[in-house]
């Protein structure tokens, strides 16, 4: 509606300066001002007056009116109807204009249609996902992971480069207690069989064991100790442990379809952070405390920043600003954008502080993107890790039902394993992707896989449904939009409405970080098609210009719908 918004606003602007020339209102502020009303009946675009009554001094309704009278002899280009209500100028965008120029584009260019290049020449890095190595991938990284890659992806929609990066996990003493862990109970076939599961066994038993025997948490600091000098031995079991971590999360991100460009981990910056304790030191940034060193951040209300314990080993956040530095160089970004839940808020105020301290430019570009949490009800889902629920039984309990229900359905379908899978995930990524990001979820399996409702499997059944409309109709789809289409059906006029708001919404969902905002259109987009699916017949529609408009209605809602799936890591299959 973007366009339709501007021609509104400089009509208004022109009817504005003619009639209170001693207003200094632009026409950039008139555009921000305008509103969609919340009820087709008022409209397509409003324009509250009173926001105007304290600059040209009268009461919003006289405003209206005035507005209204000099407005009717010179209506925007793009509109068919003017009306006043209360203190409130309506706009009604004409039949022409949603054919011409909304519809005539989403035709020509397809999920391109959101497309800009306004981030062209920018580089966004991306952190997320992150897990700790030999610890389980649990649903806690659910946000993390999914909101991290849409992120990428939307701006990547926006021409921006971008470089998603897993910053695992993969450094500090859980190592060491790996390491004895293994060489005492643990048994190399196991885990190549048995992958991560395994190696969470050995940690947790390590745990248990370190309660009884106090001194395998010294043993431990001597083989990690050990491994950070680089032992050969010790390098190389870290480094299967690494590999066998990253098989499992691999198939994980199969399942959603991501991948990343680096997975520089923490271990990547251990050489890099000695420059960085030489700056702090250098700037006087650094005090001592009870033998650690530390950043003083009381003055912003913020407890101090750890920087190095008593025995001089680096932690979390020197590794983050290292990290920082290093990528700032690397990159040149224009954006640093981390992941995380909102557990770690303080961490990233904190060292973002220090960075800022530390004379960093690049400061003001670092953003975290915190997130809440999760929990689940209604069903209770088997783990074998102790108490947490791990990502991959999530899937595989979603996948499972999807499939016994397709297998309900419709028993002869072909690609039933690659249906079961994209809708079974799908389910689970919309659902949590529907709420803003900072809301605890309470995840509900019933809610997210009902066909019915407002969940994946309905927007991607409603894909699925365009598809074979279109294929269907073979080569009698191949038609081009009638030269002048005047008149709409209210459903069309709708679903066309609702394609304009895309760009917009692309927007927004950047502007906000917040991947919800597509999950949100998704529904929209299905609803407007479905009741115009409803209301309009294609296959057997008569008059062959009102046929070639709802084939491309169809046309249209496939590949937004599509695109904007795909934004947010939901898989589309053309069959369900
Ligand atoms: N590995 C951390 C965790 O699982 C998340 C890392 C986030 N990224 C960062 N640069 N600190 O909690």
């Amino acid at each position: 509606m973007t366009e339709f918004k501007h021609s509104v606003a400089s009509s208004l602007k022109e009817s504005i300066a003619a009639l209170y020339p001693a207003a200094t209102v632009s026409e950039e502020e008139i555009f921000g001002m305008l509103e969609y009303p919340p009820d087709d009946a008022m409209g397509d675009l409003a324009f509250p007056c009173f926001k105007l009554s304290r600059v040209l001094r009268a009461a919003p309704p006289k405003i209206a009116a005035t507005i209204f009278e000099h407005l009717s002899g010179n209506l925007p280009s793009c509109a068919e109807k003017v009306q006043i209500v209360g203190g409130y100028i309506n706009f009604f965008a004409s039949a022409r204009f949603f054919t011409k120029n909304i519809l005539a584009s989403v035709a020509q260019k397809g999920a391109d249609f959101g497309r800009t290049n306004v981030g062209k020449g920018k580089t966004v890095v991306l952190d997320y996902s992150s897990p700790n190595v030999a610890k389980p991938f649990h649903i806690g990284h659910l946000g993390t992971t999914v909101i991290g890659h849409s992120l990428k992806l939307l701006h990547e929609y926006q021409g921006y480069d971008c470089v998603g990066i897993n910053h695992l996990g993969d450094w500090g003493t859980q190592f060491g207690k790996l390491i004895v862990a293994y060489r005492k109970w643990g048994c190399r076939e196991d885990i190549e069989n048995g992958g991560i599961d395994k190696l969470v066994e050995l940690y947790v038993k390590f745990h248990e064991e370190a309660e009884k025997d106090p001194s395998l948490a010294d043993e431990a600091r001597a083989e990690f100790t050990k491994l950070e000098h680089h032992d050969e031995e010790n390098l190389s079991l870290w480094r299967w442990f690494i590999d066998i971590s990253l098989a499992e999360y691999k198939t994980t991100y199969d399942q959603l379809g991501i991948t990343f460009d680096s997975y520089n981990g923490e271990s990547f910056y251990t050489d890099k952070m000695p420059e960085q304790v030489e700056v702090l030191r250098n700037k006087n940034l650094m005090k001592i405390d009870d033998g650690a060193s530390i950043v003083d951040l009381s003055e912003y209300n913020m407890p101090p920043c750890l920087i190095l314990k008593r025995d001089g080993s680096t932690l979390y956040p020197t590794r983050d600003i290292a990290a920082a530095v290093y990528r700032d160089r690397t990159y040149n970004f224009d954006k640093c954008i981390y992941v995380t839940s909102a557990g770690q808020s303080l961490h990233f105020a904190q060292w973002f502080k220090v960075v800022e301290l530390m004379g960093y430019d690049f400061a003001p570009k670092l953003y975290h993107v915190p997130y809440g949490t999760v929990s689940i009800n209604g069903e209770k889902l088997a783990t074998r890790t102790g108490n947490v629920i791990l990502l991959r039984d999530l899937f595989a309990v979603a996948i499972d039902k999807v499939r016994s229900i397709m297998e309900e359905k419709n028993p002869n379908m072909q690609n039933k394993d690659e249906a079961a899978e994209a809708v079974g995930v799908g389910a689970i990524v919309f659902y949590y992707l529907a709420a803003n990001r900072v809301r605890d979820i309470n995840f509900v399996m019933e809610d997210a896989l009902d066909f019915n409702g407002n969940t994946g499997p309905y927007a991607q059944y409603t894909y699925a449904r365009t598809c074979s409309i279109i294929n269907k109709l073979g080569e009698s789809a191949n038609v081009s939009l009638p030269e002048n289409a005047e008149t709409l059906e209210k459903a069309e006029r709708d679903l066309i409405k609702t394609f304009s708001l895309f760009p917009e919404k692309v927007e927004e969902a950047i502007d906000g970080m917040e991947p919800s905002v597509i999950t949100r259109y998704i529904l929209d987009l299905c609803g407007a098609f479905n009741r115009f699916y409803q209301a309009c017949p294609i296959a057997t529609c008569e008059d062959a210009d009102k046929k070639a408009v709802r084939i491309a209605l169809t046309r249209g809602t496939r590949d937004i719908l599509g695109k904007a799936l795909e934004l947010i890591c939901i898989k589309h299959p053309e069959k369900i």
